[in-house]
């Protein structure tokens, strides 16, 4: 049992730890802060669309699968048999060959062919297995888009316009936003208000065109011009976020991936603006003068970083002074690994920096692989420990990767959209149960 004193100590130490830790939130944009692949229009019901599908759960008849064309896609469905009454983030019973919709047509209906992970500039190079993983890509977007007209679907049209009231803008506020989710710019007014210091990182596989857009309407919501937040405190207009292209920002910059090891693992800052040329770079292994290459093509100067440790300094060191910063990560690299998190964002922690409280906030994609479930390393356990994810999480310390387990809700939030859609204070919750299970974690571990 714990004495007064112990408690009081704890209490006192919360306290101090707290005012003195940064915080930095690594948000990733897609499916986190905002609910469609670009402003408003069709890609949001597709994307709630696929929210609910990975919220109902089903067998799948794996014998009609094998006699049902491909071409067919209104069949295709019917090889998935629904078990759930109402949308659930947990499978509503306990078997492990229930599968929600999503994964079906993910890891059933349109698999990515498994690429050697071991050689992976093997026979077939990276950008091919970029073209062969689109074709299976393009497939899942455009099946998902059926699923209303479905007998699987048809019943949860319900569900789909409930979501899609609560992310659809007043008339009055609507035109050109991208419709940030208003649990975000809650959580910033939060800890305004409560004089906590925090840096945003906005972190994207998304382009140029994604970020410009997410970032208009933040920096119209710090400096009070978001019709929906017209009272804001002045201190939020320092947080705005300069993307210009044309314009150097040492606190914008771009991953760079070709290789499994981390002096392939690169980070540019200076510009959003990631040379086209890195695409076909990444088949090399080897790249001379990388840093001048990469230079050549930019129309800012970069600088480039080279490494876990270097990395995680130079974010560290961007993140001082509040500033907003934002990453694009190299979505290439990732799915040609199939989309296996050592090869996703970079992510460097180090657990023992009492100083700082880093927490990346992102959706999970694939949450279950049929592949996965007999190899020893890569045994499914519902949402916490996932080979495939789109996390690389490393320890600054050592660069080794590291287990997500232990650092849920702590470093790393799994943001289920579903939960995040409809409940405005989602963010500020696992905010707060991420400080309190760090300063758990700190204290035990004696810092
Ligand atoms: C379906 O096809 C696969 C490969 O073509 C085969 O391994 C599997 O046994 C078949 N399953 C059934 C139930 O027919
Ligand atoms: C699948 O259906 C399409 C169009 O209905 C047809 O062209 C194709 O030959 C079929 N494929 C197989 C393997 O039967
Ligand atoms: C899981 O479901 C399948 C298909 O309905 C069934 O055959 C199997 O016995 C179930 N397994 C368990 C452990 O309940
Ligand atoms: C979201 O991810 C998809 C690929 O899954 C990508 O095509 C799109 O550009 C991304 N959008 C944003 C805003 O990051």
């Amino acid at each position: 049992m714990r004495s007064l004193q112990s408690i009081l100590f704890f209490i006192v130490a919360s306290v101090f730890a707290l005012d003195m830790a940064r915080l930095v939130l690594h948000f990733d944009i897609n499916k986190t802060l905002i609910m469609s692949d670009s402003a408003g229009g069709k890609g949001m019901e597709d994307l709630v669309n696929q929210i609910i599908m990975q919220n109902i759960w089903g067998y799948v008849n794996m014998e009609k699968l094998n006699k049902t064309n491909k071409t067919d896609r209104i069949n295709l469905y019917n090889c998935w048999v629904c078990v759930s009454t109402e949308p659930t983030i947990e499978p509503p019973l306990h078997n492990e060959t229930l599968y929600n919709l999503d994964d079906f047509v993910s890891n059933f209906v349109y698999p990515y062919p498994e690429w050697s992970i071991e050689d992976p500039n093997g026979e077939i190079s990276p950008s091919e297995r970029l073209e062969i993983n689109k074709v299976a890509r393009d497939g899942r977007t455009i099946i998902r888009k059926d699923f209303l007209n479905t007998a699987q679907g048809a019943p949860w049209k319900t569900e789909v316009d409930s979501l899609l009231n609560k992310l659809k803008a007043p008339e009055s506020v609507g035109g050109g936003f991208v419709n940030i989710l208003p649990g975000f710019f809650d959580l910033l007014l939060h800890l305004t208000n409560k004089n906590r210091d925090f840096t945003i990182i906005f972190r994207t596989f998304g382009d140029m065109h994604d970020i410009s857009l997410v970032t208009k309407e933040f920096n119209l919501f710090c400096s009070g011009l978001h019709p929906r937040y017209t009272n804001v405190p002045s201190s939020l207009e320092l947080k705005q976020l300069l993307v210009d292209p044309n314009i150097p920002n040492k606190n914008v910059g771009f991953m760079f991936l070709h290789g499994p090891s981390a002096e392939q693992v690169h980070l540019f800052t200076g510009s959003i603006e990631r040379p086209l040329l890195l695409k076909d770079l990444m088949n090399q292994q080897e790249i001379s003068n990388l840093e001048e290459v990469v230079n050549s093509n930019s129309v800012v100067p970069l600088e480039m970083y080279t490494g876990y440790k270097s990395i995680y300094n130079t974010v560290s060191q961007h993140a001082k002074d509040g500033r907003t910063c934002s990453y694009r990560d190299f979505y290439y690299w990732w799915n040609v690994n199939n989309e296996r998190s050592h090869a996703g964002k970079v992510y460097v922690v180090d657990p023992s920096d009492t100083k700082t409280l880093q927490i990346f906030l992102y959706v999970i994609f694939i949450s279950k692989d049929p592949n996965d479930l007999f190899s020893d390393d890569n045994v499914y356990m519902g949402h916490e420990s996932p080979s495939r994810g789109i996390i690389n999480m490393r320890d600054s310390r050592t660069g080794e990767n590291m287990r997500h387990e232990q650092f849920v809700d702590m470093l790393l939030v799994h943001v289920e959209p579903f939960d995040a859609i409809r409940d405005p204070l989602f963010f500020i919750k696992k905010v707060e149960l991420c400080e309190k299970k760090w300063l758990e974690y700190s204290l035990v571990n004696g810092h």
